[in-house]
């Protein structure tokens, strides 16, 4: 999407009672509505330069009027007024935004528009991730709402970026009122806009099998996508776009909506009587429940909308751009990343200092720079069944500690990296036999297990504290350059032996809130580690997460075909940059599947880069391969991480190849990837139309081969060159490959 659209900022048309926000190339616009000041939705799509008149498009001149003009039908008026927040019953029968219960036992609650604010910049979410920008890059409008029978006021916060197409929304409910109120749902954002045949998006999977992509058509009635595992999980995503019906790649309105939050989410679309439709984000109501005393407020998490005109291409740029330049804080997120090498599926818990050590010393010859310690180095953990909590070097398994096998790895060359699960206890552990009552259980009810380990419970300060104390030792004793984060089981049985019944709800929300605190800590202690998220494989690949690791996990499925459409679900919003990819061994260890060495890298190229083998067992053959990956790594990572993202064809449509580019910035070059899953008899060769590329240009054409002896020949001039027009308009030819699972990175360069 060009960057060349009317400046942006937000205004406040007084005459209209209208807000205005812009975005380079959308417009979202507000209007206040009646003496009651009910807060509407009037567009949201295409920039509108002169927003004259759009108060029509709330239908406010039409039946049934608004209430202070025809009081009697004031229901049939909130069931089809198409809202910023909505309450709850009072007539609007469709998905609340927020449900309370007062003190009287009632839940009614309605919030009307009382005053606003636009300021440049954005404030910080107290205790959450949020987008960020400086006043040269976001205006925020805040509308201050109130319900006046109870004492509750919402501010609704509207931010707009600069250079991005995208708003962020977010709530925050205070009770002014004398009385506790409890909050059964508080949601992030709200959409109303007529539906246009909608069909909708999402991310749907499991372990192994993260964020395949779902479209289908969107129907009356209600359609939710959620979670209630006390994090995102491997089944659904914080996400949900909706979309012409024809939209592709490249053309149609497509709406983004993404949940910057890890806890339990609900993100919902709903098509009423009247052909409306509305979306919902936020955190999940069913298990939460908050009470909010008198004088104290509640923060919602950042919903981002990103609107394209552009068809999936443009949304993903935008959500590529906004991550990129105003989520991730890390120093590393624009910087290569050392390539490292992970011993998990290289020996699993099998391995004792020596190992290591072989491992860094091949690797080290082959161009990897750091190497990772995975799970099993502390307490007596010979397995998965036990020692999560006793953070302490196992010198057995480490003989002559930590820091001399860092040492050791360091005067290779390499860096070095450890794993922790710091929110997981195991029942056989130091940890559970001192401090039973911190994991999360309900009084009388044994809490179920899962891979043999309890969740702690993270929402207590002093079960914080203890944990970090342990990480920080083992972090300060040795040069350790990066930390894996993982988490290997969602929440069940929901207790606190230090909150009051009143608060048992707030758990799920306050664990979250914990396990932010716990990182924002972390990175103040070492403000130079660069920290990768994981939960299982994926089931924490989120934007909240973003804010504190520029890399992510993406799935312990580490074979190439089937990260094909992982990894294109997940490129739908997040960038490149941010899919941690590695290259392991075959048979594939999660499915058996034996693919060229070449294939692997060339897909684990398209995310952070790394190795998942035993490096020691390698054929010359393949090792030689690493020297040329290696290489190949340093020379196009700066454009595979900065640069825009095109989906050109999927393997999960077609069932038979896949094809994606990165361009950059520039559009002076430009990466294409394409991998051969199945060759089929006699068919000729494939002509693909390129995207993203400057029409006047000429670009050449080389091509990665990974047979040659030097990597300095690894980039071959295949002697053609065309116009970015013919590229784009007619395609670029992709001959047939002898054998399945074949794949092909062609660079152009202008
Ligand atoms: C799950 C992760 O996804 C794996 O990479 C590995 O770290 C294991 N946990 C270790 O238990």
């Amino acid at each position: 999407m060009e960057r060349s659209g009317i400046a942006m900022g937000i205004v406040y048309l007084e005459k209209e009672r209208l807000f205005k926000l812009d975005t380079p190339h959308t417009t979202y616009i507000i209007g206040i509505v009646g003496e009651e000041g009910f807060l509407g939705h009037a567009y949201y799509g295409k920039t509108i330069k002169d927003a004259q008149g759009a108060s029509a498009l709330m239908r406010i001149y039409e039946n049934p009027f608004t209430p202070d003009t025809n009081a009697r039908d004031r229901l049939s008026f909130m069931d089809c007024f198409p809202t910023e927040y909505s309450g709850h019953g009072v007539g609007d029968y469709r998905e609340s935004s927020i449900r309370v219960t007062t003190k009287g036992g009632y839940n009614a609650v309605s919030l009307a528009y009382v005053s606003h604010e636009i300021y440049k910049g954005k404030r910080k979410l107290p205790g959450l991730p949020a987008t960020f920008g400086s006043e040269e890059e976001v205006t925020t409008l805040a509308i201050v709402c109130e319900d006046k029978a109870i004492g509750l006021t919402a501010v609704l916060e509207y931010s707009v970026f600069e250079t991005v197409d995208a708003i962020a929304r977010s709530a925050r409910i205070l009770n002014d009122s004398k009385e506790a109120v409890v909050l059964n749902k508080v949601m992030s954002g709200c959409l109303d806009m007529d539906n246009r045949d909608f069909e909708v998006i999402t991310l749907h999977g499991s372990w192994a099998r993260e964020r395949h992509m779902e479209r289908k058509q969107l129907g009356h009635g209600k359609f939710l996508v959620s979670s209630l595992r006390g994090e995102g999980g491997h089944q659904e995503h914080q996400f949900m776009a909706l979309l012409d019906k024809h939209a592709t790649q490249t053309t149609g309105d497509v709406y983004g909506f993404h949940l910057v939050y890890s806890g339990n989410f609900r993100m919902l679309a709903e098509v009423n009587q009247f052909d409306s439709v509305r979306v919902m984000g936020g955190i999940e109501p069913e298990g939460f429940r908050w009470l909010l005393k008198p004088g104290e407020s509640f923060q919602s998490p950042e919903m981002i909308y990103a609107y394209s005109s552009q068809g999936l291409g443009g949304m993903s740029r935008t959500f590529h751009d906004l991550y990129r330049n105003h989520l991730i804080r890390s120093p590393y997120k624009d910087q290569k990343r050392p390539i490292l090498i992970n011993n998990w599926e290289a020996t699993y818990f099998d391995f004792d200092e020596q190992k290591l050590l072989d491992i860094a010393k091949e690797a080290s010859k082959l161009g990897i720079e750091m190497l990772v310690m995975d799970d099993g180095w502390f307490g007596n953990r010979f397995d998965d069944n036990r020692a999560l909590g006793d953070w302490q070097v196992n010198e057995e398994k480490l003989k002559g500690g930590l820091k001399k096998l860092v040492d050791g790895v360091n005067v290779l060359g390499m860096k070095f990296g450890i794993w922790f699960e710091p929110e997981m206890v195991s029942p056989e552990s130091k940890l559970y036999r001192e401090h039973p009552d911190w994991a999360i259980a309900i009084p009388g009810r044994t809490p179920g297990l899962a891979r043999n380990q309890y969740v702690l419970d993270i929402s207590r300060k002093e079960v914080r504290d203890y944990i970090l104390e342990m990480m920080f030792k083992v972090l300060h004793s040795a040069n350790i350059s990066y930390v894996k984060w993982d988490m290997n089981r969602p929440l069940s049985d929901l207790g606190s032996a230090c909150l009051q019944a009143e608060n048992q709800g707030e758990l799920y929300h306050r664990y979250v809130l914990g396990m932010y605190e716990m990182q924002e800590r972390l990175l103040a202690e070492f403000p130079d580690l660069l920290l990768e998220n994981c939960s299982g494989g994926g089931a924490r690949f989120d934007p909240g997460m973003l804010y504190y690791s520029p890399q992510i996990w993406c799935s312990d499925d580490t074979d190439a075909i089937e990260r094909l459409q992982i990894q294109e679900g997940t490129a739908l919003i997040y960038p490149l940059s941010a899919m941690g990819a590695h290259v392991s061994v075959c048979p594939n260890h999660t499915v058996g599947r034996n693919t060229p060495f070449e294939t692997r890298g060339y897909v684990a190229l398209a995310g952070t880069f790394g190795y998942e083998l035993d490096i020691t067992k390698l054929t010359d053959e393949d090792k030689a391969m690493v020297k040329l990956q290696t290489a190949m790594y340093h020379k196009f990572n700066d454009l595979v991480r900065e640069g825009d993202y095109y989906r050109i064809a999927s393997y999960r449509e077609n069932h038979l190849y896949d094809c994606f580019q990165v361009v950059s910035k520039d559009k002076k070059r430009s990466l294409v990837f394409y991998v051969q899953v199945l060759n089929e008899a006699n068919k000729k060769s494939r002509i693909l139309k390129l995207q993203g590329l400057e029409e006047g240009l000429t670009y050449t054409v080389k091509e990665l081969d990974m047979n040659v002896a030097d990597s300095e020949d690894m980039v071959k001039d295949m002697q053609k060159a065309f116009s970015g027009e013919l590229l784009m308009n007619a395609g670029l030819h992709f001959e047939r490959m002898w054998g399945d699972f074949r794949a092909k990175v062609i660079v152009l360069e202008a």
